[in-house]
């Protein structure tokens, strides 16, 4: 018997949000508060960079207040940053020690030391940064030494939020113009927070941006909505149990960011929002989702950047749903945390699902029903996290090797999940 979802839960703060939050909090000027920060790991990787910056950081009652002296008042660090497993911390982190005039060495775990630098060394490189990958092709650790900075005009190779965040982060402190063109609309929430803080940021048309260097930015307080890529988990696992009926409270549902909504729709899961309002500049709501039965889809390559990081649970979610789900034009999941394709394709075929792996996704034979296995994560969040929600579904239950990586974006995932049940 599958055990339906019932009630209301919240998720933990937006990571993607919650990054830019400290970022720009540390290099504004003034005291900003941040509320509803995750307290995954992540987030703290780079509160604990913008400490070591010289930034003062603290909390008091879940509330973050940052102490902002603009970006004159980041001092050289003493030791090498560590960004954890964060390649948010890093790449970010990457833009906006480019501008600034000492250098710093920007470590991480050994799944973020083989994730690519390439793709922010070297624009960052054009804007007059120098900086070294000490890992090798590319790799970290990051050598980077600051300051100087001429704008460019630079089109990224992949729809990535996280390369056009770190030109955009490098470009605010460079003399002149910086313009950013993408190949497909990544998340906006750099550029949303940008404006939030004061900086001249212009849209100049789809997939474009313009900033303009040397504006100062000023504290501005930032509460977080709900991370939507966290409550993607309950999500499908309430639309893939029926008899489920949960409401997700005060969800991120940022255009940019919500492919996962659409898919599902696609499958016929019954998603609605309740209440929808702002927060922090961005799209919220609450998120009520029932349970039924999904139909497998194609999720095309158009679906790629609004969708990224939720392709291991939307996998679990097709290899729930009748009929065939195929995933194409997502070489990217290969360079995440884990290499998802393969990690996600190995996983499901253990729990008895018949996986095609392909070079930019996979093909997945639905089946209503799981076999009992005994999985592996990877150490990767969110492979750990869909795999539970297959376990809902599973003969038997699953056992999952490394579960304590959830802690990255979702602190306290695993006694959510099992609390509904
Ligand atoms: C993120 C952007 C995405 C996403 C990551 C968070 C961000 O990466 O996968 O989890 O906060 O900017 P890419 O932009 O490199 O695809």
């Amino acid at each position: 018997m599958k055990h339906p979802l019932r009630g209301e839960i919240t998720v933990p703060g937006d990571k993607s949000i919650g990054h830019r939050a400290v970022i720009f909090a540390s290099i504004a000027h003034g005291t900003s508060r941040i509320y509803n920060l995750s307290g995954g790991e992540d987030n703290r990787s780079t509160v604990g960079a913008f400490k070591s910056l010289g930034v003062r950081i603290s909390e008091e009652g879940g509330v973050l207040s940052v102490d902002g002296k603009g970006w004159e008042g980041l001092t050289a660090p003493n030791k090498i940053i560590d960004c954890g497993n964060s390649g948010t911390t890093m790449r970010l982190l990457s833009g906006v020690l480019a501008g600034r005039p000492f250098t710093a060495t920007l470590d991480g775990d050994a799944s973020l030391r083989q994730r690519p630098m390439l793709r922010v060394i070297e624009p960052l490189g054009l804007m007059g940064a120098r900086i070294e990958s000490r890992g090798g092709k590319g790799c970290a650790p990051l050598e980077i030494h600051g300051g100087g900075l001429k704008g460019i005009r630079y089109k990224t190779p992949m729809a990535s939020a996280q390369v056009k965040s770190a030109i955009v982060l490098a470009g605010l402190q460079a003399e002149g113009v910086t313009t950013v063109e993408e190949p497909q609309q990544s998340r906006d929430h750099t550029e949303v927070m940008a404006r939030a803080f004061g900086a001249k940021l212009e849209v100049m048309e789809e997939r474009v941006i313009s900033v303009q260097g040397g504006h100062k930015l000023s504290a501005t307080d930032v509460r977080v909505p709900g991370d939507l890529s966290s409550a993607a988990f309950f999500m499908v696992a309430a639309a893939t149990v029926p008899g489920s009926d949960l409401l997700i409270q005060n969800v991120g549902r940022n255009p940019t960011r919500s492919g996962v909504i659409d898919v599902l729709r696609r499958m016929g899961a019954a998603i609605e929002f309740v209440n929808p309002r702002e927060a922090a500049g961005e799209p919220v709501a609450d998120i009520r989702v029932t349970g039924g039965k999904l139909k497998g889809v194609d999720i095309g390559a158009e679906m790629v950047a609004r969708t990224i990081d939720e392709y291991p649970v939307l996998a679990v979610a097709g290899a729930l749903a009748e009929g065939m789900t195929t995933i194409c034009g997502a070489k990217e999941l290969r360079y995440k945390e884990s290499d998802r394709i393969a990690g996600m394709s190995e996983q499901l075929r253990r729990l008895g699902v018949r996986v095609e792996e392909r070079d930019d996704g996979m093909r997945i034979e639905g089946k209503g029903r799981f076999d009992g296995a005994s999985l592996k994560s990877y150490g990767d969040h969110r492979v750990a996290m869909a795999l539970a929600v297959a376990g809902l579904s599973s003969r038997g239950g699953v056992e999952i090797d490394d579960t304590a990586c959830a802690d990255i974006s979702f602190p306290g995932f695993f006694a959510l999940l099992e609390g509904l049940r």
